[in-house]
Parts: structure tokens; sequence; C-alpha cells
């Protein structure tokens, strides 16, 4: 019997380090990306349908592009035509990860897409398979996949799982609007001018703290090379981070290329503390309070 419809559910996730090299003659930048699956999620529907659609629900569907640039269809497609049958479904995105926001959430309908896709016509890819595809749909698919806690490198798409010794609390404030991630590396290179760019390398000091599952450690070695990049297209990001500062986060940082910022804190009160004062401060335009890490794309339904 052939199912129905299939949904999968896709965490979004924060990047505790982002340590960027110098631009690759491919456009792209090396990378020591340290990713965490949080526990924001947009689900992703697949049902057989005549031709190829897209829909989208939830609050900034608005956002969401329909058309073939949308990294659902692009998975569709990119999964039927390597098994040579036609992307005959309709994908409907429920979404509640920030659009646009430093928080994969492109990507984790990509992930999400081809996954349900896969279940949908049993196409029997392996692991490996879907992994490949999702390298070649963005840097940051693969990880939508796999989730939990991993150190990409290259691009960002070759993953080595990390193993977490506990839960972190994670508070994000979404600001208006998003930020271009390729304009987000142009600034970055820009910024940096003539300067000499290390190979990015993982910290130790971070990947223990992991380990351990330590906040206050982890706080303290977090980073992100993107942020002033973030800040200098954004300068009102600064305050959003000294209010999440001020309420008392470990670590406040912007998430990804931004302009969603990540505010660390010690347990899940202290999360909730952190989440109540950003949205007193006038600073964002919406809070969200999720943990991590979190299992990647998963069938549900
Ligand atoms: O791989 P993805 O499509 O998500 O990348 C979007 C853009 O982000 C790229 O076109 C590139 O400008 C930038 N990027 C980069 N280096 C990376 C990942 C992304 O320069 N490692």
């Amino acid at each position: 019997m052939t199912a129905e419809s299939v949904t999968v559910r896709v965490p979004a996730k924060v990047n505790v380090q982002l340590a960027v090299g110098g631009p690759r003659p491919d456009g792209f930048h090396d990378l020591a990306n340290v990713f965490l699956a949080v526990g924001l999620y947009d689900e992703v529907t697949v049902t057989p349908a005549e031709s190829l659609r897209i829909t989208c629900s939830g609050p900034d569907a608005d956002q969401v592009p329909l058309d073939a640039s949308n990294l659902a269809a692009r998975a569709a497609l990119a999964l039927a035509a390597r098994y040579g049958r036609a992307a005959d479904v309709h994908i409907h995105i429920a979404k509640d990860i920030p659009v646009a926001g430093g928080m994969a959430g492109g990507s984790a309908d990509g992930a999400g897409a081809l996954l349900a896709c896969d279940a949908l016509w049993g196409t029997g890819a392996s692991r490996e398979e879907l992994l490949e595809i999702c390298a070649e749909l963005g840097s940051d698919v693969p990880f939508s996949l796999v989730g939990g806690a991993a150190l990409g490198r290259g691009r960002g798409e070759l993953l080595t799982p990390l193993e977490t010794g506990g839960t972190f609390d994670w508070v994000f404030a979404v600001a208006d609007g998003g930020l271009s991630t390729p304009a987000v590396y142009r600034e970055c290179d820009r910024l940096r001018g003539e300067a000499e760019i290390p190979a990015p390398e993982a910290s130790e000091a971070l990947l223990d703290a992991l380990r351990a599952g330590d906040p206050a450690a982890l706080a303290a070695a977090v980073s992100n090379d993107l942020q002033p990049a973030a800040i200098s297209l954004r300068p009102s990001l600064e305050a959003t981070l000294a209010a999440g500062t001020e309420a008392g986060a470990l670590a406040a940082m912007v998430s990804g290329s931004g302009p969603t910022t990540a505010f660390l804190a010690g347990s899940a009160g202290e999360a909730e503390k952190v989440a109540d004062a950003l949205r007193a401060s006038g600073t964002c335009r919406a809070v969200r309070v999720a943990a991590g890490a979190v299992a990647g794309a998963t069938v549900v339904g």
C-alpha cells in the first residue's frame, strides 16, 4: 500500500562556534562550524499531486518563496531526478523557524522534504546518498538531516557527530526582517580586508564543554566570526545582545549569519527570565525559548 502523505519534523540550529577561513576560489569559505540542533521545528508534509507545488503556513509564511528557489522544491526535484521519476508532490511547510534568520530554516525544509519524499516514494536511498543530495542543496542541509551536535568542516557539509553531556537552554531573539547569507559573508571579507586569515579550527575548550554538558564552560568558549559582519549590516543587534546580557544570559551571540540573536542560559528557568527581559526590552520582534541538542529530521506521520 502506498502512503497517502508523509510528515517530517526538522529542527533549527544554532552555531556555537563558527570559525570562517578566507574566501575559496569557488566563492565559499572553509569553516569549522559547530552546530547544535535546537527544539524549534518546521514540519514538512508531502502528498501525491498532479505536479510539484509548495504551500506554507505560519506567522512568517508570507516571507517564504513558493517557487523552485525553495530548498524543499529543489530537494524533491533532486531526489526525483536521481530515481528517474516525476516530483509530483504537494509540499506543505508548517513554518515555525525564523525565516532568513541564521537558524537554517530553509535548510531544514530542504532536509525535511528530502526525507519525506524518500519515505513517500520508497526509493530505498541509503543515508549516504541522502547526505550527498543534502550537500548539493546547501552547506547547512546535511546537518538539518542529522541533527544532534556536529562539527562541520569544508563549507560546513562534512560532518563529524559530537557528544553532548547534557541539555543546553537557549533563548532566541528574532529580528525584524532577514539578512542575506552571501551578503554577510561578503561583509565579513570586506571587514577583514587584507588581514591574514588562519585556517579555521574547532575550539577544544568548546568541544570539552559540549561533552561535559557545562553551560558556563560553553558560554566562555562560544564564538562567531560572522558576528561583526552581521552587526555591521544590522547595527541594532548590539542593543538586543546588550539586553540579553543584562538579563543574565551566560553568553550572547548572533546565530549563524543572523539577524537572530542567541542567548545561552544556565537552566530552563533562567532561559524564561532572559526571554521575559528580552520581550520587555523592545529590541526584537519575537522571543523564543528552545533547548538542544535534539534529533535531526524525523518522520512523524
Ligand atoms: O551553501 P549555501 O547555499 O547555504 O550558501 C549560501 C551562500 O553563503 C553561498 O553562496 C556563499 O556566499 C555563502 N557561504 C560561504 N561559505 C560557506 C557557506 C556559505 O561563503 N561555507
